[in-house]
């Protein structure tokens, strides 16, 4: 019999982040009694992590920061043929009782696995075709399947559950920049929004009328979603604001310093998009939470360059000790953030 290879997860991530992904699933896996450990190279876009505790460890992909994507590896083959790769991928599922209720081809989000774009395409089509030839499709699944191409002759053949996993190829959700948005860091908030709420979250909890406030808000990417949903933003920034938005009479426009300002009555979302040291801006969204000045919080946590993942830790823990177990914390290195971090914040 040939050896089974020991059971590992495979994250997506941010080319260059790889270290923090490692750390991050490293310290989960301790969690979870696994012992482990990564095979990760830098810049390629993303991580696998050898453990026992593998199929644990693969359903954590919401609590994670640094993994777009988070699957459990079912096999990986290098020299595929190059006429014919799926004789090779195939039989890694056809052992497995599973059903699909699709199958993705994907590769990592680095620049050299971006060239296997077209190679992707067309082996999804023929992937989905063999896999409904055998029956093995099954819409009502929760399972996926996934396959994420190195190289153009090497894969990883893996799985994932479609309700604990991210619901974008690659694990980036492709967002179409909005008209009339005055800057492209509106996507981020977007993105935020999308990645660390639910959709029944996002209806329950961003309702027209609700007050915000938008910290180091110019020009006004960040104030223009929260417009789009209704809500009065009061924009606290030295800056200059999109005149479009000041016209939309939704928008106070404060010249104020955003470490400063205090919010007449409570708000139900605060969001914070000023670029400062990430212990400082930490330590004011704290203060925000704990006197409960807003119920909702999602800022942006800029990472210093070195020691990332220790810096994480150290503002996650300076926001549990001002809260306590009121606050909910989420994160996540969205696809359009760049070395920083975007943090939700909820009171219970
Ligand atoms: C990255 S930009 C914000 C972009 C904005 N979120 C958008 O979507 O258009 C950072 C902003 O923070 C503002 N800022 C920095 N420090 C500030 C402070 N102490 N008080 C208020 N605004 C501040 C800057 O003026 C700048 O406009």
């Amino acid at each position: 019999m040939p050896p089974t290879a020991p059971a590992s997860v495979l994250a997506y991530c941010r080319p260059g982040f790889e270290g923090e992904c490692a750390q991050e699933l490293a310290s989960h896996d301790v969690e979870l009694g696994g012992a482990g450990h990564a095979r990760a190279a830098r810049g390629s876009g993303y991580v696998e992590f050898v453990s026992p505790a593998a199929d644990a460890l693969g359903s954590t992909w919401r609590g994670l920061v640094f993994a777009r994507q988070l699957l459990r590896v079912l096999g990986s083959a290098r020299a595929l043929p190059p006429r014919d790769r799926l004789s090779v991928l195939l039989p890694m599922v056809e052992g497995d009782a599973r059903r699909w209720c699709d199958a993705w081809v994907e590769a990592p989000d680095s620049d050299a696995a971006r060239e296997l774009a077209p190679l992707c395409r067309g082996l999804n089509s023929a992937l989905v075709a063999a896999l409904k030839k055998q029956h093995l499709i099954d819409r009502a699944s929760p399972w996926r399947l996934h396959v994420c191409m190195t190289a153009t002759d090497a894969a990883y053949v893996a799985a994932a559950r479609v309700d604990a996993t991210a619901p974008w190829p690659g694990g980036i959700p492709r967002l179409k920049f909005p008209r009339g948005a005055p800057s492209r860091s509106t996507l981020k908030l977007e993105e935020a929004l999308l990645t660390l709420l639910d959709a029944d979250e996002r209806e329950r909890c961003l309702k027209a009328g609700m007050r915000a406030v938008d910290l180091g808000a110019a020009p006004g990417g960040w104030t223009w979603q929260l417009v789009a949903r209704s809500l009065h933003v009061t924009a606290v920034d030295n800056g200059p604001m999109d005149a479009g938005l000041l016209a939309s009479g939704l928008v106070d426009h404060l010249r104020a310093d955003g470490f400063r300002y205090q919010p007449p009555k409570p708000v139900d979302w605060l969001v914070c998009d000023m670029v400062e040291q990430p212990r400082k801006v930490s330590q004011r969204m704290a203060e925000w939470l704990a006197q409960a000045w807003c119920r909702h919080a999602v800022f942006n946590l800029k990472l210093p360059m070195k020691k990332r993942w220790d810096e994480v830790q150290a503002c996650f823990a300076l926001l549990r000790e001002a809260c306590g177990e009121r606050v909910e914390l989420r994160a996540k290195q969205l696809y359009h953030d760049r070395e920083e971090i975007t943090v939700y914040a909820r009171l219970r």
